[in-house]
C-alpha cells in the first residue's frame, strides 16, 4: 500500500477525534512464504473466552488464527469491555486520541490473545466500555442508551486503522466486519474516495439489526448529510446491519443455506430485497469448530476424557451428571440436552410442548441457558414438576456446557432459524447425536437418519421439518426407539465424531473470498 494514502483522511470529521499523525512513506510490510502477506483486520464486539454471549465469540476467537495459519497477517479489533481489558495480554498504547463519541480520552492499545497469541487492538474508552455484565445491555436488561456511539466508535477505529492514522506500522488491506456491531466500519471506509481498503461483512444473525433513532445520525460523523444519503436508513430508523450490507464490498452469511434463506421475505427481516440486489456479492461460508477447545479427548471440564474408539469415558460422564442432577443414573435412559440462548429463534417453546412425549419415553432432559423470561419460567416449572428427570440451569456456564454436551445422548436444537449453529457441531464431536430442525446451518451439517443414509453411512443425527410440537415429538420418539439399538447408535456416534468441521476448509474459503476482491 502506498503510504501517501493515509494522510489524515478523516480530519474533517467533527464528531471524532483530532488526530495528529500522518502516515510516513516507509510502511513496514510483512512477508510470509516469500510473498507479501495479506493484512486482515477482524472487527467484532466479542471474543471467546474474554467476552461471549453466543457463537459469534467462538468464531472471532477461532477464524483469525486459522487464517494466520494460512500465512495471512491477521489482527483483531475489539472494544475494551472489562473482560477484554483484563484478558488480553501485554497491552501497550498505540495511540491516544479524543474527544470522540462522547468519550474525552480514548487509548488504542495493542496486545495479544492469551491462547492463540494473535495480535489484538483494544479500544480503551472507559466512559463507553468499562461496564460489567452483558456487553450490549444495562443491568435493567435494556440496550445501553449510547450503543450507537459505543459501536460507531468500533467502526470508526477500524476505518482509521485502515487509513493508517492510528497505527502507521500496520495497515490492513482488508477489514472483515462481524455483525451489526461492526457495521459502520464499511460505511466509514466507503466514504473516503482514496482509501483502497477492501471490506467483507459477515452476517452471523440478521435478526439483530442494530437499530437506533434517526436523529442519532448526527452523532456518527458520517460525511453525507442524512441517513438516506449514507444508506443506513431502515423504515424510519438507523440500522448498523444495513450499513454493513450496503457498504461492504462483499457480504457473506455463516452457512450456505442461510445465505439463500435470507434472500427470501420470510427470513430476510426486511433486508431480503437489498440482499437479492447484492446477490453476486453474497456468499455462504460454514463456520468451523475450534477442536483445541472442543475435544472430548482432552477437554479439562469432563469427568473422564474419551475418544472415537474409546467411548467408555462418555458413559462415565453421563452417569456422573445424572447423579449430580438427582436423576436415576442409567446408561439405558436416553439423556437429552439443550445448551442454548432461550429465545424465539431457538424454538425451545416447541420443546416445552414436546416435553410430555420425551418424558413418556422415559427420557431425561438437562437444559442450560437463559433468555426470554417466559421460556425460562416454562422450563423452571417443568423442572419443579419432574425433579428426577428434568434439570434446568438458568445461566451461563462454559465448563457446564462442555460437561452436558459430553454426558448427553441427544442434543436438541429445534430452531425456527439458525444462521449456522455451533452446538450441533460440538455435539457431533462429542458422540452426542443432534436432533435439529432442517434450517440454515443445521440443514447443512446434520444428515437425517433414514434407511438410505444409514446404508450409505452419511447419517449423523435426527432432522425434522415443520415448526410444530408434533413434528418434534415424533422425532424424539424415533430417537428413543433407535437408542435401544446400541450397535447402530454407536456406528452413528462414531460417524459424527470422525467428521471434520475444523476451520481449515472454511478459512481457505475466506481466503479465496479476500483474494477475489
Ligand atoms: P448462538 O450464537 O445463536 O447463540 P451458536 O450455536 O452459534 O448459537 O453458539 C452458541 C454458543 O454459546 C456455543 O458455544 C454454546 O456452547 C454457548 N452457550 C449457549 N448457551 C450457553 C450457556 N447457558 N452456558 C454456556 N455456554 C452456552
Ligand atoms: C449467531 C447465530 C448462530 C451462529 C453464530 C456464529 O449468533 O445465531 O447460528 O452459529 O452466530 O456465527
Amino acid at each position: 500500500m502506498d503510504g501517501s494514502q493515509g494522510h489524515l483522511l478523516f480530519n474533517h470529521f467533527t464528531a471524532g477525534a483530532k488526530l495528529t499523525v500522518t502516515v510516513g512513506s516507509a510502511l513496514t510490510v510483512t512477508e510470509s512464504r516469500g510473498i507479501l502477506a495479506l493484512r486482515i483486520l477482524h472487527v467484532a464486539a466479542e471474543i471467546y473466552p474474554l467476552v461471549k454471549t453466543g457463537g459469534l465469540a467462538d468464531v472471532v476467537a477461532a477464524l483469525p488464527p486459522a487464517l494466520a495459519a494460512r500465512g495471512l497477517d491477521t489482527r483483531i479489533l475489539v472494544p475494551g469491555m472489562p473482560g477484554i481489558l483484563n484478558g488480553v495480554v501485554g497491552l501497550k498504547r498505540v495511540m491516544r486520541f479524543g474527544p470522540a463519541f462522547g468519550a474525552a480520552v480514548i487509548n488504542l492499545r495493542l496486545g495479544h490473545m492469551p491462547d492463540s497469541g494473535l495480535p489484538v487492538y483494544v479500544i480503551d474508552a472507559p466512559f463507553l466500555y468499562r461496564r460489567s455484565g452483558n456487553p450490549y445491555l444495562g443491568p435493567d436488561g435494556r440496550d445501553w442508551h449510547d450503543n450507537h456511539r459505543r459501536f460507531a466508535l468500533l467502526g470508526w477505529v477500524a476505518a482509521h486503522l485502515a487509513s493508517g492514522e492510528l497505527d502507521r506500522r500496520w495497515i490492513p488491506d482488508l477489514v472483515h466486519c462481524h455483525d451489526w456491531h461492526a457495521g459502520l466500519a464499511p460505511a466509514y471506509i466507503a466514504q473516503s474516495p482514496v482509501l483502497p481498503t477492501a471490506t467483507v461483512f459477515t452476517i452471523h444473525n440478521l435478526a439483530f439489526h442494530g437499530l437506533f433513532p434517526l436523529d442519532c445520525h448526527t452523532d456518527l460523523g458520517l460525511l453525507t448529510s442524512g441517513a438516506m444519503q449514507s444508506g443506513i436508513e431502515f423504515h424510519g430508523q438507523l440500522s448498523f446491519m444495513k450499513a454493513g450490507l450496503v457498504h461492504a464490498k462483499r457480504i457473506n452469511a455463516v452457512s450456505p443455506s442461510y445465505a439463500r434463506e435470507i434472500c427470501a421475505a420470510d427470513a430476510g427481516w426486511g433486508l431480503d430485497g437489498l440482499l437479492r440486489d447484492r446477490g453476486s456479492d453474497l456468499s455462504g461460508i460454514l463456520n468451523g469448530v475450534d477442536y483445541r477447545v472442543w475435544d472430548p479427548g482432552s477437554d479439562p471440564a469432563l469427568a473422564k476424557n474419551y475418544s472415537l474408539h474409546h467411548l467408555h469415558g462418555k458413559k462415565i460422564c453421563k452417569l456422573k451428571l445424572q447423579a449430580e442432577l438427582g436423576f436415576r443414573p442409567s446408561t439405558k435412559t436416553p439423556l437429552f440436552a439443550v445448551v442454548s440462548r432461550l429465545t424465539e429463534q431457538k424454538g425451545l417453546d416447541l420443546l416445552l410442548g414436546a416435553l410430555p412425549a420425551l418424558l413418556a419415553e422415559g427420557g431425561q432432559l438437562v437444559l442450560i441457558g437463559s433468555g426470554d423470561p417466559r421460556i425460562e419460567a416454562g422450563f423452571r416449572a417443568a423442572a419443579a414438576a419432574h425433579p428426577h428427570s428434568v434439570s434446568v440451569y438458568l445461566g451461563y456456564d462454559e465448563p457446564a456446557s462442555h460437561r452436558i454436551t459430553a454426558a448427553a445422548d441427544i442434543l436438541l436444537v429445534p430452531s425456527r432459524f439458525e444462521p449456522c449453529g455451533l452446538t450441533q457441531l460440538y455435539a457431533l464431536r462429542y458422540g452426542t447425536l443432534p436432533l435439529v430442525r432442517r434450517v440454515g446451518g443445521l440443514a447443512d451439517t446434520v444428515v437425517d437418519i433414514t434407511p438410505e443414509t444409514l446404508e450409505d453411512g452419511s447419517a449423523n443425527g435426527f432432522v425434522f421439518d415443520q415448526i410444530d410440537v408434533a413434528a418434534l415429538a415424533t422425532r424424539i420418539h424415533q430417537a428413543c426407539a433407535l437408542f435401544k439399538h446400541r450397535s447402530i447408535w454407536k456406528r452413528i456416534q462414531q460417524r459424527g465424531m470422525a467428521q471434520d468441521f475444523s476451520w481449515d476448509d472454511s478459512a481457505a474459503r475466506y481466503e479465496a473470498l479476500y483474494r477475489s476482491i
